[in-house]
C-alpha cells in the first residue's frame, strides 16, 4: 500500500512508520508534505530518501532551504497524490484543516493520530501540549491516542481504534503526553497494518477492525 505522511513538527510518529517491522512488506512511503517551512520531521524523511513537499504559496519560495523539498499547492498535491497513486493519507501531526475536495476524493482513506480519547479533549486549537493540559486540569484518569478517519472538521470523524493509559498518578501534562506517546508509536503502525490488510470495515455506520 502507497502511503503519504503529513507533518508538522517532530515527527516522531513518522519514525514509529519507518522503524515498523510489520509494515515494512505491507507499505511504502511515497512522499512526506508539511505545511511548515523547517519542519524537523522532514529530517526523518531525508534521511531515509523520501520526497518532502511543503504546502504553500509561491511567494514564499525564496524561503526554501537547500533541502530537497518542493513548494506545492494544495492543488498540485491533489495531482502528486494521485500520481504516486496513494492509497493511503496518514496524518501525523499535521495542524492544518484538509481542504474538503482532497476529503471527499480520499473518503475513508484519511486518517489522524490525536493525542486524547475522543470525542474528549478535540477540536480546533485541541493540539500538541494544549491537549494534555486539558486533559490533566479535567482531572481526568485516563488518556490515550486515538486513530480516526478524517472528515472536513477537526477530530470529529469515525474512531478506528483507541489505546487507554492509567494517568491517575501524573503530576505535570508532560507526564500524560509522555505516556500516550509511547502509545502513539504502537497504535498508528497498527492501525496502518491493519488497512494494508483489509481489516478496517465501516459496517452498520460504525468502524470495525477485524
Ligand atoms: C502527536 O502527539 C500526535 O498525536 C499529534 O501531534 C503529535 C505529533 O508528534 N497529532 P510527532 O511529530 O509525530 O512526534
Amino acid at each position: 500500500m502507497k502511503i503519504a505522511v503529513f507533518v508538522s513538527g517532530r515527527g516522531s510518529n513518522l519514525q514509529a512508520i519507518i522503524n515498523s517491522g510489520e509494515l515494512r512488506n505491507l507499505i511504502e512511503i511515497k512522499a512526506v508534505i508539511s505545511d511548515k517551512l523547517d519542519c524537523p520531521a522532514f529530517e526523518i524523511a531525508r534521511s531515509h530518501s523520501i520526497p518532502t513537499y511543503i504546502i504553500g504559496s509561491p511567494r514564499s519560495e525564496h524561503l526554501l532551504k537547500a533541502g530537497n523539498e518542493r513548494l506545492i499547492s494544495y492543488n498540485e498535491l491533489s495531482d502528486l497524490l494521485i500520481q504516486f497513486n496513494v492509497e493511503l493519507i496518514v496524518l501525523a501531526g499535521f495542524l492544518k484543516l484538509i481542504p474538503d475536495f482532497i476529503i471527499k476524493r480520499y473518503k475513508f482513506r484519511i486518517i489522524n493520530i490525536h493525542p486524547a480519547l475522543l470525542p474528549s479533549f478535540g477540536g480546533k486549537g485541541m493540539y500538541g501540549i494544549n491537549v494534555h493540559k486539558a486533559v490533566f486540569d479535567s482531572s481526568a484518569k485516563v488518556s490515550g491516542p486515538t486513530v480516526h478517519f478524517v472528515d472536513e472538521t477537526f477530530d470529529t470523524g469515525k474512531i478506528i481504534a483507541q489505546r487507554c493509559v492509567d494517568i491517575s498518578d501524573v503530576s505535570s501534562p508532560e507526564e500524560i503526553a509522555e505516556r500516550v506517546l509511547k502509545l502513539e508509536h504502537e497504535i498508528l503502525p497498527f492501525v496502518i497494518k491493519k488497512i494494508a490488510e483489509g481489516k478496517v470495515i465501516i459496517e452498520g455506520g460504525r468502524v470495525v477492525v477485524v
